[in-house]
C-alpha cells in the first residue's frame, strides 16, 4: 500500500477550519466553504464558489481572490450548483493533495453539463506547478498562480468568451497589500505577512510553486490588525512559509519587531504566527514573545529529520544540536510555552538508526502536537533526483510508530493539565454536542466544555475553564 497521508496529533483536533501549521489543512485534504456574500461594487449579477484545499495561506489567499471578484461585482454562491464561476485554490506539497484535485476535476464534469457556461478554475500551488498541463484536462478553463490573483476578473472574462486562459508568472513584489480580504469567520483571522520562500528544502515544492521571498510593511500589518479588531476579531495568525525570515525592507524591522509592534498597538488580540525555521529563531524573538502577554505561548518549529545525516541531505540547514538548543531556550524563557513540528518519515536513504534519532528527538522535546507524514518525492526537487528508496511498507511502519510514540507523549502532557484553569477563547458550540461549547488556550489547546447560558457569554469572549478530564487531543473542563 503506497502511503502518502499525512496525520496530525493534537494539539488541535481535526475540525475544518484550520488551526495551528501553515500546513495543517493538507493533513485534512478537505475543502473550505466559503459563504454567500454580496458584492462590494454594483453587481455584475455573477456568483463564484471558492473551494480551499492545502494550507492556511491557501486560506487567506481565498479571502484575497473573493476580495478581487467582489470588487468587480461578483456575489458569492452558497454551493457550487449555483456559481457561474467555481475555483479550486489547491496544495501541490503532496502527491496525495494533487490527487483529490483530480477527482474533484472529474466530478465537476457534472456541473459542465448542467451550465456550459460555468468556468471552472484551477489556483494556487498546483495551478502553479501544472501550468499548461492542467489546460488540457476538459473541465478546467482558467489556471492562476498564486502571484496572479489580481487577474482572475480578466481571465474568467476570457474564459466566458469561449478562450481557454492561463496566468503563471511568479512576483518578486506581490504582496496583495491593498486587497482587503472578504473573511468569512468571526473571530479569529488569518493574515499572510509574506509570500514565498528562499530555503529550497531538498524535499520541497514550496519554493517553486510560491517564487521568493517578500514581506509586506509593517505598519500595513500592523494596521490591519487594528481594523481586524475594530470590527470584532479576538485573534490573528501571522502567515508566511519562513515568518521568521520577515523583513520589512524599508525600516529594515524584522518579525520581532513586527510581533511587538502589533502586541502593542492592539493589546486586547491574540496574536499568534505560523510557520518559523528552526535556523531563523532568534533569541530576540523568543524574549519578545515572552515580554507580551497577548502573543499566544505556543511555537510550530518543524524538524522533519532527527538525524543530522538525514537534516543534511534535506537541506535543512541546521543540526540537532542547534535544533534543541532552540527548544531548551524556549522552554527556559517560556516553560509553559506548547510546542509542535513536523516530521517526515522515510526520506531518501533513511536506515533505522535515521528513523531511531528522529524518535529520540521527539521524546526529547515533547511536542505538544505534529504533523507527521511520510515522504513523498516531488518532480523537479533536488530530492526527486536522490530517488525514493525507501519501501512504502518500511515508510508506512515508520510513520505508525513516529505516531504511537507523539501520542504517548500528547496524552502525558495533558494528563499534566488536569487541575489547571486556563483562559480560553470561545469559538462557538462543540461539533459533537450542542450542549457543549469549544474554545482554545494561550497554548492552542483544543478545550470542551459545557455551555451555561445563564452565565452569558458569548463567541469570542473569553472564560475560564478548569481542567478536569483530557484525552491526547483534546482538553474537557467546567466553567469557573
Ligand atoms: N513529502 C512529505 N512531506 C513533505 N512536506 C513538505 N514536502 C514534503 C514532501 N515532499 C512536509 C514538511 C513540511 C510540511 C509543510 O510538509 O514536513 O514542513
Ligand atoms: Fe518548503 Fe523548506 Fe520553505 Fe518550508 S522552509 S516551505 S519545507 S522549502
Amino acid at each position: 500500500m503506497k502511503i502518502m497521508s499525512p496525520f496530525f496529533v493534537p494539539p488541535t483536533a481535526t475540525s475544518v477550519t484550520p488551526t495551528v501549521s501553515l500546513w495543517s489543512m493538507s493533513t485534512l485534504e478537505l475543502p473550505v466553504l466559503n459563504q454567500v456574500s454580496e458584492p462590494s461594487a454594483p453587481s455584475n449579477g455573477m456568483k463564484v464558489y471558492v473551494e480551499t484545499y492545502g494550507c492556511q495561506m491557501n486560506v487567506n489567499d481565498s479571502e484575497i481572490v473573493l476580495g478581487v471578484l467582489h470588487n468587480q461585482g461578483y456575489a458569492s454562491a452558497e454551493h457550487p450548483d449555483d456559481a457561474d464561476v467555481i475555483l479550486l485554490n489547491t496544495c501541490a506539497i503532496r502527491d496525495n493533495a494533487e490527487r483529490k484535485i483530480h477527482e474533484r476535476l472529474n466530478h465537476l464534469k457534472h456541473n459542465k453539463r448542467q451550465n456550459r457556461d460555468l468556468v471552472v478554475g484551477v489556483l494556487g500551488c498546483m495551478a502553479e506547478r501544472l501550468r499548461t498541463k492542467l489546460l488540457d484536462e476538459k473541465m478546467v478553463d482558467i489556471v492562476v498562480g498564486p502571484d496572479e490573483y489580481r487577474r482572475v476578473p480578466e481571465l474568467v472574462e476570457t474564459a466566458r468568451g469561449g478562450e481557454k486562459a492561463i496566468a503563471v508568472k511568479l512576483s518578486r513584489v506581490e504582496t496583495y497589500d491593498d486587497i482587503v480580504p472578504l473573511r468569512t469567520e468571526g473571530i479569529s483571522a488569518w493574515v499572510s505577512i509574506m509570500r514565498g520562500c528562499d530555503k529550497f528544502c531538498t524535499f520541497c515544492v514550496v519554493p517553486f510553486t510560491r517564487g521568493r521571498e517578500r514581506s509586506r510593511a509593517l505598519q500595513s500589518v500592523v494596521d490591519e490588525a487594528k481594523s481586524l479588531w475594530d470590527s470584532g476579531f479576538k485573534e490573528i495568525t501571522m502567515l508566511g512559509q519562513n515568518v521568521n525570515s520577515y523583513r520589512d525592507e524599508v525600516s529594515g524591522y524584522d518579525f520581532a519587531d513586527l510581533l511587538a509592534a502589533t502586541a502593542r498597538a492592539v493589546p486586547g488580540i491574540r496574536i499568534r504566527y505560523s510557520t518559523s525555521h528552526p535556523q531563523d529563531m532568534s533569541d530576540k524573538l523568543i524574549d519578545t514573545m515572552a515580554e507580551h502577554d497577548n502573543i499566544c505561548k505556543y511555537i510550530h518549529l518543524p524538524v522533519q529529520s532527527g538525524s543530522n545525516r538525514i537534516l543534511e541531505l534535506m537541506n535543512r540547514t541546521y543540526t540537532v544540536e542547534h535544533y534543541m538548543g532552540r527548544i531548551n531556550r524556549i522552554k527556559q524563557v517560556m516553560p509553559d510555552c506548547a510546542l509542535s513540528t513536523d516530521i517526515i518519515a522515510g526520506f531518501c536513504t533513511e536506515t533505522v538508526d535515521d528513523h531511531q534519532r528522529t524518535l529520540d528527538v521527539m521524546r526529547a522535546a515533547r511536542y505538544d502536537g505534529a504533523y507527521m507524514f511520510a515522504y513523498s518525492p516531488r518532480e523537479n526537487t533536488k530530492a526527486w533526483k536522490m530517488g525514493d528508496d525507501v519501501p512504502d511498507e518500511v515508510k508506512s511502519r515508520r510513520l505508525a510508530e513516529i505516531i504511537d510514540v507523539q501520542n504517548e507523549i500528547a496524552k502525558e502532557i495533558n494528563l499534566g493539565e488536569v487541575g489547571k484553569t486556563h483562559a480560553v477563547l470561545v469559538e462557538g458550540p462543540s461539533k459533537r454536542n450542542a450542549a457543549e461549547w469549544k474554545g482554545r488556550t494561550d497554548t492552542n489547546k483544543l478545550v470542551i466544555f459545557p455551555h451555561i447560558d445563564q452565565r452569558g457569554y458569548v463567541v469570542g469572549d473569553t472564560v475560564h475553564v478548569t481542567i478536569n478530564r483530557t484525552t491526547s487531543a483534546t482538553l474537557f473542563g467546567e466553567l469557573i
